[in-house]
């Protein structure tokens, strides 16, 4: 058999990891998402097309692919199929779409209690983006959880929806003042609706991959969100209720570690956050506007303006050891083109103390003052350029330094949106 590949995020998410995931997917029979729900959005631009996907693979747009959403994931059948409707809309087949049977589903309450819970933190809300991710993840672990699979049993279904909404219904009532929902409601909505339109896609995702492998087919393992969103290694409480870190790979999609081979760290030339939490490399000046402006910082998502700043290789360091990188892939290159010069953090000064290494502390992270190598700028349009040999020596001494500040080689950069915007992808086609 042959191993896997996974795509992860090395920061807090919107890396680039879809565009990536999309192009890789032309040498991979199949793409699958492990974790995460509609709380991702990651955007593909194929010959001037833009398609933003929530839940879909991003590998979808190579017809050659078979797209895959795996036991990890938490899905709302609702967004599923209004993205299957759209791209079936756009001439994109979704037909060999597979769904796991073991995958939970987001229900409305889940939704409901994510933006209660918001409002109950006031001040210290995590700035979730209200989809309903945390508390469908939470049901899972309290074994109240309604599965893709849960949708074959219409009489099943009911009883179980029938027993977590008593439960929920509690809740919304006793503690947040709210109206009780109507399980029938619910069960019509999923079962007569939702039902027949997922039930030909409903699989058992562990034999779908396993076989593929077996048969020598190369598979790839989409991460969503990234590795300072890791529920466990992340900057918690700010952080996302799944396990994006490629470890996450294997938990939410049925294979083993050693199924796993390659590992492509997906980096923006700069960094950006949305929601709350600590972020070291934060800009709060005209350069950090500079960033969102040319780079277009607003959720794919919910159309939140993103937190912008400095790459910071503390984080990058910590991404490579917990996913184990082979490789980092650098986005959004060419949004550092008209910078006089650009900056990278390479350690932090806390209290006196250098660090390179991310403390585990992360209270520390709040008053980390950046420790930043400065570069000069290249000043002219990258976006044309196909090689990484033709980069102007500005952008490749930047990429080198970063590349010996990680201990990660760097295989691919964008130096644009468009599919085709990539440096060394064309080396990389050929040599095999
Ligand atoms: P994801 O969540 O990691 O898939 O990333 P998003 O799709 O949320 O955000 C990345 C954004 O940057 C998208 O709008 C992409 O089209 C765009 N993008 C990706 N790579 C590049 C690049 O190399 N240069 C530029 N300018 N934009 C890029
Ligand atoms: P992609 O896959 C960026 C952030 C939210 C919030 C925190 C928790 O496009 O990179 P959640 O709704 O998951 O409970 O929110 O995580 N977040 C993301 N930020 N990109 C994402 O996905 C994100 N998914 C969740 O903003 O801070
Ligand atoms: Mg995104």
């Amino acid at each position: 058999a042959v191993s896997a590949t996974v795509v992860v995020g090395t920061q807090w998410g919107d890396e680039g990891k879809g565009k990536f995931t999309d192009l890789i997917a032309a040498e991979m029979s199949m793409v699958v998402r492990y974790q995460g729900g509609h709380n991702a959005g990651h955007t593909l631009v194929v010959d001037g097309e833009t398609f933003a996907l929530q839940l879909i693979p991003s590998g979808i747009l190579n017809p050659h692919v078979l797209p895959l959403i795996a036991n990890g994931v938490v899905v709302d059948p609702k967004v599923l199929i209004s993205e299957m409707d759209m791209l079936e809309e756009r001439g994109v087949s979704t037909e060999k779409l597979k769904i796991s049977g073991n995958a939970h589903l987001i229900l409305p309450y889940h939704q409901e209690l994510d933006a209660l819970h918001e409002e109950f933190l006031g001040e210290n809300k995590i700035g979730t983006t209200k989809r309903g991710i945390g508390p469908a993840y939470a049901d899972r672990s309290m074994r109240m959880g309604l599965r893709v699979q849960d949708l074959l049993d219409e009489e099943g279904f009911k009883e179980k929806l029938g027993s977590t909404l008593e439960y929920h219904n509690k809740v919304l009532t006793r503690v947040f003042d709210q109206p009780p929902l109507d399980a029938d409601v619910i069960a019509e909505e999923y079962l007569s609706t939702y039902r027949p339109r997922l039930i030909p896609h409903i699989a058992d995702s562990v034999s779908l991959i396993h076989e593929e492998l077996e048969k020598g087919n190369r598979v790839l393992l989409e991460g969503a969100q990234a590795t300072f969103l890791d529920l466990d290694h992340g900057t918690y409480p700010f952080v996302t209720s799944s396990n994006p870190v490629s470890g996450g790979a294997c938990v939410g999609a049925g294979i083993g570690p050693k199924n796993i081979d390659r590992i492509v760290g997906v980096a923006k030339a700069y960094l950006t956050r949305v929601g709350a939490g600590p972020f070291p490399t934060e800009l709060f000046d005209s350069i950090g506007d500079h960033l969102v402006d040319i780079g277009h910082e607003y959720g794919t998502n919910t159309g939140r303006r993103r937190r912008p700043g400095w790459v910071d290789a503390v984080m990058l360091r910590y991404a490579s050891r917990v996913n184990s990188l082979t490789e980092l892939a650098i986005t959004k290159l060419d949004v550092l083109d008209d910078l006089n010069e650009i900056k990278i953090c390479v350690a932090y000064d806390i209290d006196g103390e250098r660090y390179e290494q991310l403390p585990y502390n992360q209270n520390l992270l709040y008053k980390a003052t950046p420790i930043y190598e400065t570069f000069p700028g290249w000043k002219c349009n990258i976006s044309e350029i196909t090689s990484r040999v033709d980069l102007p020596s500005e952008a490749e001494n930047y990429l080198s330094f970063m590349e010996e500040q990680v201990g990660v080689p760097i295989g691919m950069v964008g130096v644009g949106p468009g599919r085709k915007q990539v440096l060394n992808f064309e080396e990389r086609d050929t040599e095999k």
